[in-house]
Formats: structure tokens, C-alpha cells, sequence
């Protein structure tokens, strides 16, 4: 029984996401657990070493969890250590260049979403990586969560028949006055937006629910024009909010299947959760949150008739039951991360390849251009063909 040490670079370790979901959540909890194991008995330690631009930040962290760190991105990046995997968790407009420096250097890279900014810039990466033979992977926690996940196993099993419509409705309303958004969430200029940073996510969850997005008609807002930095009213030039229709091609279906979803910053949920999807089918419908699925049949669908005067006061919880039948993992995060370790020791299946976190960043991009042509339908190439 081997131990493999695999050492770990989190770029911009004191981030929000890097710092939380992937040094705590993730690899302090994979090593904390004894590491991750193989099925010939040997068992992955990750050896996280924090990388950041900023000493009296970074050092306090590193001491919190006991981890090595360094300000010099660089001195890495000359002589990184064999097997290494390079995690990037920076603003998305420095991904390509932190990502291709890595790659060139001969590590892994493992990278939270969207992969880049451009689909160019995206399969570049894709190429260095054959290039050099090394592996690469983009976070798509998402289809890991339990309602998602419980969702995509009742499909598979055919149990509401062949999908007909989907309905996501996503977001939370970000207070112009608090900072719980990264400020350059709100600035174009500085790689943000809405539609880059959650219809990256769409374009694999709706994938693995029911299909390839592989077209799209969008509209975008900017509804708070304003915001608040440093005690300073600062306006705001990234959308907040995207109402888009994907037409998603279904296995399971001889049309495509119409998704229409809302994604804004600009929502106030009363329900259960910030995501809700309700998926209907041929032979019942799904009702999804982040953390559990509902479903009905058709026999189990109570027969509703259309009076104002009762319907309207009426919820209808008749019918509807908790879909659990699906193994699905305590933490998505985590789980990525072990499947993605796994994949770069033992050549199993990538997750999310950096071509998956292309096909994103298209999907994503053409999202965009049809907002910005107020509506008209875009096509959503499929990036394999791009190579
Ligand atoms: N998977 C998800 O659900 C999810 C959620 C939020 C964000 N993200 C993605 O994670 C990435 C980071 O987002 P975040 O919310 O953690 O952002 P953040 O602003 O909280 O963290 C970014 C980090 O990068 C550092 N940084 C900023 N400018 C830099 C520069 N010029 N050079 C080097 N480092 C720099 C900052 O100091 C900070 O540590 C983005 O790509 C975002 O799209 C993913």
C-alpha cells in the first residue's frame, strides 16, 4: 500500500473560492481523511502549497492550515516539482495566462470556471495540454450536488419519459451597498458579468440533465447601474442579469428541448434554496433544488380543473415524492477533486476536461452575442469540431 504525494499550487489561495471550497472544503478535508484511495490499495495525498501576490495575507493562512506558501508565482513556474498540479482560482480574465504558464512549466492544471474569457483562448489551452501531455480539468461542481445529481439519475432512468421543457430559475438579490460579490463581478472591463459566470454552469448542467445547449436567445440587463466600493458609489458595467432560452439536444427526445432560464443578481427567492429547476416530461416532471429532487408521474399527477375560485388557493403537493435513489457525494467540490486526482494517477475518466470547460465558455459566448442582437437566435457550436 503506496502513498502518492501530489503536490498541489492553489494560485490566489485568499480568494473566496480558493480559500473556502477548495483548500478547506476540498484537499484540508481529503487529508484529513486519510487521502484518497485506489482500488489496488494505494491511496492520493495532495501536498497543498499556497501561491498568492500579497505576504500579509497569504502567511496568515498558510499558518492556519499548516502549508507551505510563497509570493513568488514565478520560481514555480521555473522548476515546478514532478506531478504537480497547478489549481487556478483568479479572477477568470487571468486564467489563460496563469493556466498557459503552467501547462508550458509541465504541471496539471485543475481551474475553477469559466476556463477563459474567449473559446480562443480556451482551446489554446486545450492544445498545450496535448502538447505537453498533461492533464486538465475545469470545476463543474454543480452536477455533483444532490438535487442536480438525484435529477439527472431519475432522468436516466427514463422515469418522466422523454424531457419536454425546462424551467431554471437562479440568483439571489446582491445589495448595491455590500460587498458579498467580488467587485469585479460587476465590471466588464475586469472579466465580469452574469452571463460568463453562470452560464458556464448552465451549459454542463443542462448537459447532463437533458442535453447539449446548441442554441440560445438571450436578453441581458444591468439593473442596479450602481454600486458601492470603499464607501464610494462607483457605476457598474457588467450585466446582472440574463433571461435566456437554450434549445438542448436530448437523447431522449426527437426535438430539442426548450430550457428557459432566468440568472440574476437581481432576484429575491421565497423557496427553499437560490436554484430552482423544474423539468416536465412525457411521463412526469421533476422539481429540483441544490439539495434535493422532487418528482411526480403521470398517474400520480392529480387531476386539476381550472376554477379561479379554488385553484388559486390551492398548493398541490399531491403525488409529488423525494427522489433519493441516486449515491450522490456529501460535498461537491471535494468529490471533483477526487475524481480529478484519480484521473491524474491513474488515467481514469476526466470529469470535466478543459474542452468540456470550453464548450462553456461558447455556450456562454454565444449567450452574449445574442443578447447583445437583442434576442436573435445564435448557434452554440460544438467546440470538438473547432479543434
Ligand atoms: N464554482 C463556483 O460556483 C464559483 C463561484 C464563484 C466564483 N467562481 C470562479 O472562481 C474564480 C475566482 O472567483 P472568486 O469569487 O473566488 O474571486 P475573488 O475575487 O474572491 O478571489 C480572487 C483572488 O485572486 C486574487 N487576485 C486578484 N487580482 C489578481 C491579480 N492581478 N493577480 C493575481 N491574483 C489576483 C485576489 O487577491 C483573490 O485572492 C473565478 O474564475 C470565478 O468565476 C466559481
Amino acid at each position: 500500500m503506496a502513498t502518492i504525494e501530489i503536490p498541489v499550487f492553489l494560485r490566489s489561495a485568499t480568494g473566496r473560492m480558493t480559500r473556502r471550497q477548495h483548500l478547506e472544503r476540498s484537499l484540508a478535508s481529503i487529508i484529513q481523511a486519510g487521502g484518497v484511495n485506489l482500488d489496488n490499495g494505494d491511496r492520493i495525498m495532495p501536498a497543498p502549497f499556497l501561491l498568492g501576490r500579497r505576504e500579509e495575507t497569504l502567511a496568515p493562512l498558510a499558518r492556519q492550515f499548516g502549508y507551505p506558501y510563497s509570493t513568488d508565482v514565478e520560481a514555480v513556474f521555473r522548476n515546478p516539482p514532478d506531478h504537480a498540479v497547478y489549481f487556478e482560482g483568479s479572477p477568470t480574465k487571468l486564467h489563460h495566462e496563469g493556466l498557459t504558464r503552467a501547462i508550458d512549466s509541465g504541471m496539471h492544471v485543475y481551474t475553477e470556471k469559466p476556463l477563459t474569457l474567449s473559446v480562443d483562448e480556451s482551446l489554446d489551452l486545450v492544445r498545450r495540454c496535448r502538447q505537453r501531455g498533461v492533464c486538465g480539468g475545469v470545476v463543474q461542481d454543480k452536477r455533483y450536488l444532490c438535487g442536480p445529481a438525484q435529477a439527472m439519475d431519475l432522468i436516466d432512468r427514463g422515469l418522466i419519459g422523454q424531457p419536454l421543457h425546462v424551467l431554471l430559475d437562479f440568483g439571489y438579490f446582491v445589495h448595491p451597498d455590500d460587498g458579498t460579490r467580488p467587485d469585479w463581478n460587476a465590471d466588464k472591463a475586469e472579466g465580469g458579468g452574469i452571463i460568463l459566470d453562470m452560464v458556464s454552469h448552465w451549459d454542463y448542467l443542462l448537459k447532463h440533465l437533458v442535453g447539449q445547449p446548441s442554441r440560445v436567445s438571450a436578453h441581458a440587463a444591468l439593473h442596479i447601474k450602481q454600486r458601492t466600493r470603499n464607501g464610494q458609489p462607483v457605476p457598474t458595467t457588467a450585466e446582472d442579469s440574463v433571461y435566456a432560452t437554450f434549445e438542448a439536444d436530448s437523447a431522449l427526445s426527437p426535438e430539442p428541448v426548450v430550457c428557459t432560464t432566468v440568472s440574476s443578481w437581481c432576484r429575491r427567492p421565497r423557496k427553499r434554496g437560490l436554484l430552482e429547476i423544474r423539468i416536465q416530461g412525457t411521463e412526469g416532471a421533476a422539481e429540483v433544488y441544490l439539495d434535493r429532487c422532487y418528482w411526480i408521474s403521470n398517474e400520480r399527477t392529480p387531476s386539476i380543473a381550472w376554477d379561479p375560485d379554488t385553484a388559486s388557493r390551492e398548493d398541490f403537493p399531491e403525488g409529488w415524492e423525494l427522489y433519493e435513489q441516486a449515491a450522490v457525494p456529501e460535498n461537491a467540490f471535494r468529490h471533483q477533486w477526487e475524481l480529478f486526482l484519480r484521473h491524474v494517477v491513474t488515467g481514469s475518466e476526466n470529469p470535466a476536461s478543459l474542452l468540456d470547460g470550453a464548450q462553456g465558455v461558447e455556450t456562454a459566448n454565444q449567450t452574449a452575442a445574442s443578447a447583445a442582437a437583442m434576442g436573435t437566435p445564435a448557434t452554440i457550436r460544438n467546440v470538438r469540431s473547432l479543434l
